[in-house]
């Protein structure tokens, strides 16, 4: 298996941000076509598992207002230095670095290095943009990434956090904050009220038909991402907003961020998709809008800053193995995640040549943290052993991930 294929395998989720230049290509976005067409997307791969051009016009409707109002925003927050968070394959250094803004691309190892190029070619020589691959939840990952990087900072994170577990979108905000401290600046996102945007969005255009065409884009966006819910604690549910909206600023506020909350309605820009669109929807769709917010945050001086210790002690990844009578024997050292996982990965193809494991004892005494990548990977080790794989030594916090997601502590037995 490549490199590349092994980055895929442990973070499917990237696949979504095909989808979303796919979407901005038939949105009309000014450099999207030229992206789709680098990425040899013009067949729209991506948009291949909606079922109709309706739903895929809701989705692009979804996708150019979010771009186009949160470029609008990003030139009025000041601040010179934007960090994207994830940069995905949009077209938005080539816009940024045209208003004079420097560009830092953030996105998983992955896509990064398919990104770049891309970008590069259409830019030509700036030294205003800069790209890593980094992972969101891997603070140690963000922090080399803006090492000569100087401040304050505009970071932006769309169409990310709605694919963490609790445990990684707390720690993302963690980490954010950690860079504000840092760096000075503010972090916009419209991903807290993500679902209420495309309900509304969805509503406003295609009436009753809404909510089935809705359910198609939820399970496009699941099934690209391997992730279960599209939802975590900083997340606002259509469902209940009051309280789903009040956990969302207490987790910021447990981290001494507070939001203001930017009306969409009030700032969004005409979008080019309106072409497709009848008078009616389109009234409809900027009054439903005026329903849906988008976050800026910063770091509320008033408060005094918790104390982010649990999350500061990390080291560098690390792992022991052993192959003995079909069993391997490994010893994890650090952060199991997005970054490392294809490490072990590579492990893993190599003893298990030919299916010859046939159960896996892991030492986690000095592991630190899984992510969701780890588990998808553990996973898949799992489904291919006779037995299962045992774990021991592991800390509160890698024995909670571990138990919430099915996996076996050897010390109870
Ligand atoms: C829906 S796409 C959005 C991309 C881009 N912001 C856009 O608007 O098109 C989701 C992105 O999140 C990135 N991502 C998912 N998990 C991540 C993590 N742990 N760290 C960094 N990026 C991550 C994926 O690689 C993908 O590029």
């Amino acid at each position: 298996m490549s490199v590349t294929n092994r980055l895929a395998r442990v973070n499917p989720v990237y696949f979504t941000a095909k989808t979303a230049v796919s979407l901005m290509a038939q949105a009309g976005i000014p450099d999207a076509d030229k992206i789709v067409r680098a990425l040899a997307l013009e067949n729209n791969a991506p948009l291949q598992n909606m079922p109709d051009a309706e739903t895929i016009l809701g989705n692009a409707i979804v996708v150019e207002a979010k771009y186009r109002t949160m470029c609008r925003l990003i030139e009025g927050a000041g601040g010179k230095t934007l960090v994207d968070l994830p940069c995905g394959y949009t077209p938005k250094a080539i816009h940024m670095t045209e208003h004079g803004r420097t560009f830092v691309g953030l996105d998983l190892p992955i896509v990064v290095q398919e990104v770049e190029p891309i970008i590069r070619k259409l830019v030509g020589q700036s030294e205003n943009i800069s790209f890593h691959g980094v992972d969101a939840t891997n603070f140690n990952s963000l922090q080399t990434a803006l090492r000569d990087v100087g401040g304050p900072l505009c970071i932006t994170t769309e169409g990310m956090m709605m694919y963490f577990s609790d445990d990684e979108a707390e720690t993302v905000v963690v980490n954010i904050q950690r860079l504000l401290r840092e760096h000075g600046g503010c972090w916009i996102t419209p991903d807290p009220e993500f679902a209420l945007q495309f309900s509304g969005t969805f509503q406003a255009v295609f009436g009753e038909e809404s909510l089935a065409k809705l359910m198609a884009t939820k399970n496009t966006a699941q099934g690209q991402s391997a992730v279960a819910a599209l939802g975590n604690s900083f997340i606002i549910e259509p469902s209940d907003i009051p309280a789903s909206q009040a956990r969302a600023e207490s987790l910021l506020a447990r981290y001494g961020l507070k939001a203001e909350k930017v009306n969409l309605g009030g700032n969004m820009p005409e979008l080019s998709v309106y072409k497709q669109l009848t008078t009616e929807q389109i009234v409809r769709f900027k009054e439903a809008m005026r329903q849906c917010h988008y976050w800026h945050i910063t770091i509320d001086e008033t408060k005094r800053l918790r104390d982010t210790e649990r999350f500061m002690e990390e080291s560098p990844f690390a792992l022991e193995y052993a192959a003995k009578k079909g069993i391997l024997h490994l010893s994890l050292c650090g952060r199991l995640d997005t970054i490392s996982a294809p490490q072990l990965l590579l492990v893993w193809e190599k003893v298990n040549n030919g299916g010859s494991i046939a159960g896996v004892i892991i030492d986690c005494t000095q592991l630190q943290y899984i992510s969701s990548a780890g588990i998808r990977l553990l996973r898949a080790m799992q489904e291919s052993c006779s037995c299962r794989i045992d774990f021991s030594g592991a800390n509160a916090k890698v024995k909670e991930i571990l138990q919430q997601n099915g996996f076996w502590m050897m010390d109870e037995t």
